[in-house]
């Protein structure tokens, strides 16, 4: 299996350029479904997950033709199949995703349910709840979920918690839906923005995409378009995590700032000193760092996907902090890592105290999911030793180029096969 060998050494800096969000390209992928003529994407990153979804419309029918450079042009004709089954649905939670813009335009879908993960159970029932107030009829045998409908309409959906992925799901499915859709309680992250303006450059009527209350009137049909995904967030927050603790100056490119306000007001928070402009910002060489308390909340809350990391820089520096995570029950499997390599930090629940240590001591660890890894990443950089880090397919299905990237700012990070 693959591993990361992370070496300590002196880390200069420098600069990096973030590459387009994972998490903003899987909706819009999937989104592409609905448009009866073909879409072309760009700034798509070069991941596994990516690559999931492709296998998963190449399957449903799409006709999909990627360069290097990151660009993909899918075109959905007409579906050969429309049942995404096990072996596809399960590698990755965002499959759930085509159901919408399948039942939406072809008025059947049919998935296998994608399972859990390690950071919790993940259930799609504000998924389903949504669908079947558009006028779906779902029915769930054999582990698959089957939904159809004449044609979905519009309908007044409120969700219990304002699940990105349901958000997502439902204003894909209410874009062609029959008559005015409202979703209250939506979740605001700047991924649900960038699908809404997809959607409307490729004809939607979508108003308000990325607020709490999201207005669509649904359209007959939507055309293809040309897009340009947004910066990757959380691969920003990644790096500037990586500058506080390796105490580097870092010039991060390619971002927007106002995607990154909850990390940059924690971060000034703790006493690291960050110049905003229009699409980079400067993590100026920290020195001292304060303790802090971090609780994550739905966007424009500190993001759940940046616990883990902020957990590792708390974990070296001195006091006594304590992070709250709120959005998934299982999201804590960095702690007992980062524990062996000498961090000190106690778990009650969804609590997490930890008592600031002066270092931190390479050791085997293993990635337990995407964030988790790149938290154990973060601190091998600053580890005395060496760090290796098995099971890095987690990481390395989120974070493009990562190696050469901490390479490129100093670090001696390399990849074994043993
Ligand atoms: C998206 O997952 C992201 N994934 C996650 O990023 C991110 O952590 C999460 O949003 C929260 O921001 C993608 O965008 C591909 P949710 P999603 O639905 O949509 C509960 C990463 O590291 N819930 O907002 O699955 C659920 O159990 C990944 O890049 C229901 O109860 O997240 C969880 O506790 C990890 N019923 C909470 O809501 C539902 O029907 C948040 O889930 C749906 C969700």
């Amino acid at each position: 299996m693959a591993k990361y060998i992370i070496n300590q050494t002196s880390i200069t800096g420098g600069e990096i350029s973030i590459s387009g969000s994972k998490n903003s390209a899987l909706p819009i992928i999937a989104g592409s479904i609905l448009c009866t003529s073909p879409v072309k994407i760009s700034n798509i990153p070069n991941l596994s997950d990516i690559f999931n979804m492709y296998e998963i419309l190449n399957y449903l029918g799409c006709e999909i033709n990627t360069k290097s450079d990151g660009t993909a042009i899918i075109y959905m004709n007409s579906p050969k199949n429309m049942l995404v089954p096990y072996e596809l649905a399960h590698k990755f939670r965002a499959s759930f995703l085509v159901m919408g813009a399948l039942l939406s335009r072809f008025k059947k879908a049919e998935i296998a349910l994608p399972g859990g993960c390690p950071i919790g159970n993940r259930p799609i029932d504000l998924h389903l709840k949504g669908f079947s107030a558009m006028g779906a009829e779902i029915t769930q045998e054999h582990g698959i979920i089957e939904a159809k409908c004449d044609r979905l309409k519009g309908a007044k959906i409120y969700l219990d918690f304002p699940s990105v992925g349901a958000t997502e799901n439902l204003i894909i499915a209410a874009s062609c839906a029959e008559g005015k859709t409202i979703i209250e309680n939506a979740a605001a992250e700047p991924e649900i923005s960038d699908l809404a303006n997809f959607l409307n450059a490729c004809g939607a009527d979508i108003k308000n995409g990325g607020t709490s209350t999201v207005t669509i009137n649904g359209t007959k049909e939507l055309k293809g378009c040309e897009h340009n995904i947004i910066p990757d967030r959380i691969e920003a927050g990644t790096f500037m995590t990586a500058a506080a603790m390796c105490k580097i100056p870092l010039t991060i490119k390619n971002v927007i700032p106002k995607h990154l306000k909850p990390i940059t007001a924690k971060f000034r928070e703790m006493g690291i000193e960050i110049e905003e402009h229009k699409n980079y910002i400067k993590i100026l060489r920290p020195g001292n760092i304060s303790a802090a308390d971090v609780k994550t909340l739905p966007f424009p809350g500190f993001p759940t996907d940046m616990q883990a990391q902020i957990t590792s820089l708390l974990s070296i520096t001195h006091g006594t902090s304590m992070v709250v995570e709120t959005i998934f029950e299982n999201r804590f499997l960095h702690i007992p890592e980062l524990n062996r390599m000498g961090a000190n930090i106690k778990i009650d629940g969804r609590c997490a105290i930890i008592e600031g240590t002066n270092r931190l001591t390479g050791t085997k660890v293993t990635a337990t999911d995407l964030r988790a890894g790149a938290a154990l990443t973060l601190a091998g950089l600053i580890a005395d030793g060496t760090t290796e880090i098995s099971d890095i397919e987690h990481i390395e299905r989120g974070y493009e180029n990562f190696v050469d990237k901490l390479n490129q700012i100093g670090a001696d990070v390399s990849i074994t096969n043993d």
